[in-house]
Formats: C-alpha cells, sequence, structure tokens
C-alpha cells in the first residue's frame, strides 16, 4: 500500500518547504497542499517508522492516515475515535493549520478555540477506560496520534512518535501563553527557541544579545536571572533598561570592544538585516580571542524570500567552520520571515547548561 507523509508549516511557506523537502528527500513526492499543510507520498525506498524529516520549515510531521470530510463535527470525532492508530497512541493532538501569518493581525500560532471545543468533545466521547490525553505535552518518544483541522470540516489524520522537543508539542507549537506581556515578541521566539534548542540560561549566566531593541528577548533573559548585555543604536523598553543586570550598549555590534564580552556564554542575535551579515558580526565575536567561555548561540536568520531557505545548508557550514560542532536550524512557529540556528561548541554545552552549577 502506498505510504503518505504529512508536514505542518507556516501559513505561505508551502511552496518552499515543498521544494525543501523533495531535495532533501528524493523518495517523496509532493500529494497534496494547502497554506501551512503538505501531503508527501512516499515513492521509492522507504523511511524508518520513526523517521526524521530534514528540514527547516517543517514545523511538525508524520506518516498520514487520509482525511475525512463532514459538515457534522459529530461524524468527524467518530471517525477519529474509530481509527485503528488510536489503539496505540499515548496521546492525541488536535488542532487548526495556522489561518494567518504568525504575528499578523493578531494571529499567533497555537490552540484555536474551534479546536479547544473538538478537543473537549472528543475527550467526552472516548469509551470508558480507552481515554488517551489530549493536546498535552507528549512523553519524549510517546506515540502520537494527529487530527489536524485543515479545514473546519476536512480533518487530516496522522501518526508520529515523539522523538524531538517539537514532535511533543501540539502541531509543533510550544504549550507557552502568547498573550503574555511582553516588550516585543521576541520574548515569544526566545521561550520556543530555548524549549526547542534545549538550552538552559541559568541564574548568573552572562549573555549578550546582538540587535536587543526593544527587548523583548532580553527580559526573557533576565526573568531567567541572567545578567544581559544588549548591543543595539536603537532605544530600549524603559523598562527592560532600568533592569539593574542588564547593560545596553547603545551603538553597533562591530563598535562593541570585544574584552567587553569576555564573560559571554550565550551569544544571540536577530538583526534586521541580510543572513550573511549576521553571520560574519557573530564569528567576530565568537573567533575573538578574548572570548573564550562562550557555549553556544541562538541566531534569528532572516528570510525575506523563504526560498532563500535552499542557502541555510551552506549557512550551518559556515557556522561550523566557527568552532560550533552541533548546529541545528528550525523556523519556530513564532518566527515570521526568518528561522532559528542553534550553535553548541558541542554536546557536552547542552549538558553542562543542565546542570544545577555547571
Ligand atoms: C528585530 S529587531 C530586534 C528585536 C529584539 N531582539 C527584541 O527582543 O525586541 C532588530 C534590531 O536589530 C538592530 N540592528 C540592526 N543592525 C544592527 C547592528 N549592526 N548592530 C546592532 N543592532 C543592529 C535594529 O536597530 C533593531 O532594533
Amino acid at each position: 500500500m502506498a505510504k503518505f507523509i504529512f508536514v505542518v508549516c507556516q501559513n505561505g511557506a508551502e511552496s518552499a518547504c515543498k521544494r525543501e523537502v523533495t531535495r532533501n528527500h528524493p523518495e517523496l513526492r509532493l500529494a497534496f497542499s494547502r497554506p501551512g499543510f503538505i501531503t508527501f507520498k512516499l515513492n521509492e525506498g522507504d523511511l524508518p517508522e520513526k523517521f526524521f524529516l530534514k528540514s527547516t520549515l517543517a514545523r511538525t510531521y508524520g506518516w498520514s492516515c487520509g482525511s475525512a470530510t463532514s459538515p457534522s463535527s459529530r461524524e468527524l470525532i467518530e471517525r477519529v475515535l474509530d481509527l485503528p492508530e488510536i489503539a496505540q497512541a499515548n496521546q492525541l493532538h488536535l488542532w487548526q493549520r495556522d489561518g494567518a501569518l504568525p504575528g499578523t493581525g493578531g494571529f499567533e500560532p497555537g490552540m484555536t478555540p474551534l479546536a479547544e471545543e473538538m478537543a473537549a468533545q472528543i475527550r467526552k466521547h472516548f469509551p470508558a477506560g480507552k481515554q488517551v490525553p489530549v493536546n498535552r505535552l507528549a512523553q519524549a518518544d510517546a506515540a502520537v496520534l494527529d487530527v489536524v483541522m485543515v479545514e473546519p470540516n476536512q480533518w487530516w489524520f496522522g501518526f508520529h512518535y515523539a522523538t524531538t522537543p517539537a514532535q511533543r508539542w501540539p502541531g509543533g507549537v510550544p504549550l507557552v501563553d502568547p498573550r503574555v506581556d511582553c516588550a516585543s515578541r521576541a520574548y515569544l521566539k526566545l521561550q520556543e527557541a530555548l524549549l526547542w534548542s534545549g538550552i538552559r540560561v541559568k541564574p548568573g549566566d552572562t549573555c549578550v544579545e546582538i540587535g536587543s531593541a526593544p527587548g523583548g528577548a532580553c527580559q526573557l533573559l533576565l526573568e531567567k536571572g541572567a545578567r544581559v548585555i544588549a548591543v543595539d543604536p536603537a532605544e530600549m523598553d524603559p523598562v527592560v533598561v532600568s533592569h539593574e543586570s542588564l547593560t545596553h550598549l547603545k551603538c553597533r555590534a562591530r563598535e562593541v570592544r570585544k574584552r567587553d564580552l569576555r564573560d559571554i556564554r550565550w551569544l544571540l542575535a536577530d538583526l534586521n538585516v541580510a543572513p550573511a551579515y549576521t553571520i560574519d558580526t557573530v564569528a567576530e565575536i565568537a573567533t575573538n580571542q578574548h572570548v573564550r567561555h562562550l557555549r553556544g548561540m541562538l541566531l534569528t536568520l532572516k528570510l525575506p524570500d523563504l526560498e532563500l531557505v535552499q542557502q541555510v545548508p551552506d549557512m550551518i557550514q559556515k557556522v561550523k567552520g566557527l568552532g560550533f560542532n552541533l548546529v541545528r536550524t528550525r523556523q519556530l512557529a513564532f518566527n515570521r520571515n526568518e528561522f532559528c540556528l542553534m550553535a553548541l561548541r558541542d554536546q557536552y554545552a547542552l549538558r553542562d547548561s543542565r546542570r544545577k552549577n555547571g
């Protein structure tokens, strides 16, 4: 029988995502596409049951088990409860595909009222003794049954194993509250980047953010007890800038004296410039003789044209060349026309960041 996989991405990223996936996986052919939702047919060869999709733009993915269309939500719920995959599932994730670009017109990815209502209906209709948690953080490696509301009356079904942090979140969106009071959306981006990368910023860690104004990301770092060096010629949010653990260097990155960065452990960059400029800017810092304690970086790299994602492998090579052995990329759910690159000196950097007093 033909096998299919589904991929969920940002609304509008589907064309670039299709090209990226088929380039990295020549065994896949496009089957179906809607904004933010794609399926592929496995044409030749096979993929392991717990396959890893090589893609920056894929927010989440899994095996596809088909779809159902009906004007009656009751009928669609019955189809979910009849799926044979439900018997093996440890978790059920149900969500609506993104209706807009994140951060536009008040839209943020995550649970919609309709998805919440359908999830509540499903919980109510589980047969006695066969309940499965719905829309919770899946355990690592759990078998997850996916229900994607591609349209309110057209649901697609799938399953995957939660083998990566983002595969544990319903629809690949972290379970965070997007209504938090923050200086900018960068607060949400960094929250997600930390959860995805596994980096734990600990109290007393020194962080530098290049491109820090108005200050959402710095706000989150300060909440974590970090000492923050904020580099930006633009004005910072008055509350963030007055925090005693923040130093604002009101200049461009290249004007910063590198010896002022000698204690940094984590380097963040969020510049509204071309990716090559961001990488060159962080390269000057990461390779400087004074900067000896740097463990890792989280970079926001701009993609004014999403097709530029095809250059990501070259960017990864360039960052590896700076002495970072572990480099990964992901278009975060809270990213817009950009993606996140995490770079760690080695796997121990992550382990050390998790130790209490490391
Ligand atoms: C997307 S905003 C950063 C948002 C910020 N991370 C936050 O948490 O609110 C981009 C910033 O990059 C700054 N920027 C652009 N070029 C820069 C450079 N060469 N050095 C430092 N900052 C720069 C801009 O002034 C702008 O404030």
